[in-house]
């Protein structure tokens, strides 16, 4: 309903192929400033947010970028008027609805993090099912997060840690350590993001990822979600490229 005049090809690449970030996390901002801009109604925003979505995810695929986790609803999210929540869960039916009906062909695995227990049964169902038939898949994983919150995150993790603790029939995990905490989070056995995306101009983290990105490269553009492109993460990546990653320590 809402289509979108884009570029169709991307800005000339010139980020190395053999320093690609492996993760790459977007906080998809800035929806509802675009449809203000062009008079439409936020929903409008949001559909054509969950277009850019597609269109990156298939990006990162075509790269060789090995996981994209986005940020699609938050736990404070619900905040927003019932009637936008409602719609920004009605574009997550139907991509889930696409992505097992093309899953053959894409062959992306897919995870969500995040308390799905209270979303609708029938989404349920639908995330149930994406990450069941998914789980096959090698190449790119996409993760994308629904009812979630980093601080959440961390408080349901302490509870599931000192539930197997007090668990008596189960073997008591190792001491806690950071690897052995990491596998209580929702992002288990996946690698901490390289690089977080923010656009929309905001220049915060927002509840997202708080754990995962303590060493995690951040980029902030002025363009907003549903105009971001290829040649957008293109200069993302560049960015990137440029950082010297030093983990605390004294680099090269
Ligand atoms: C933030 O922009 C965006 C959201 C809270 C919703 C993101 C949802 C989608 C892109 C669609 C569904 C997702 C998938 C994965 C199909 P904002 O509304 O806060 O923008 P604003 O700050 O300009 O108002």
């Amino acid at each position: 309903m809402f289509r979108l005049l884009r570029k169709s090809r991307p800005e000339k690449q010139a980020w190395e192929r053999d320093k690609l970030p492996r993760h790459i996390a977007i906080i998809m901002d800035g929806n509802g400033r675009w449809a203000k801009q062009r008079a439409l109604p936020r929903k409008a925003g949001h559909a054509a947010g969950a277009e850019t979505f597609r269109r990156i995810a298939t990006y990162c695929k075509d790269i060789g970028i090995e996981y994209l986790t986005v940020y699609a609803f938050s736990t404070e999210n619900w905040k927003r008027p019932a009637e936008e929540v409602g719609t920004i869960m009605a574009l997550l039916e139907k991509y889930l609805h696409e992505a097992i009906e093309k899953m053959e062909r894409d062959k992306v695995k897919m995870k969500f993090f995040g308390d799905v227990s209270v979303l609708s049964p029938k989404l349920r169902k639908l995330i149930e099912e994406t990450e069941v038939l998914s789980q096959k898949f090698e190449g790119v994983q996409v993760n994308i997060c629904v009812n979630y919150g980093g601080r959440d995150e961390i408080l349901r993790a302490v509870e599931r840690y000192t539930k197997d603790l007090s668990d008596s029939a189960l073997p008591k995990p190792k001491r806690l350590t950071e690897e052995v905490f990491s596998e209580y989070m929702y992002s288990a056995h996946v690698p901490d993001p390289d690089l977080i995306i923010r656009p929309s101009g905001e220049m915060r983290i927002s509840n997202f990822l708080l754990w995962q990105s303590a060493y995690s490269e951040l980029y902030f553009t002025d363009v907003l979600w549903p105009d971001f492109d290829e040649a957008e993460l293109n200069r993302a990546i560049m960015s990137f490229q440029a950082r010297d990653r030093r983990y605390g320590g004294v680099g090269k």
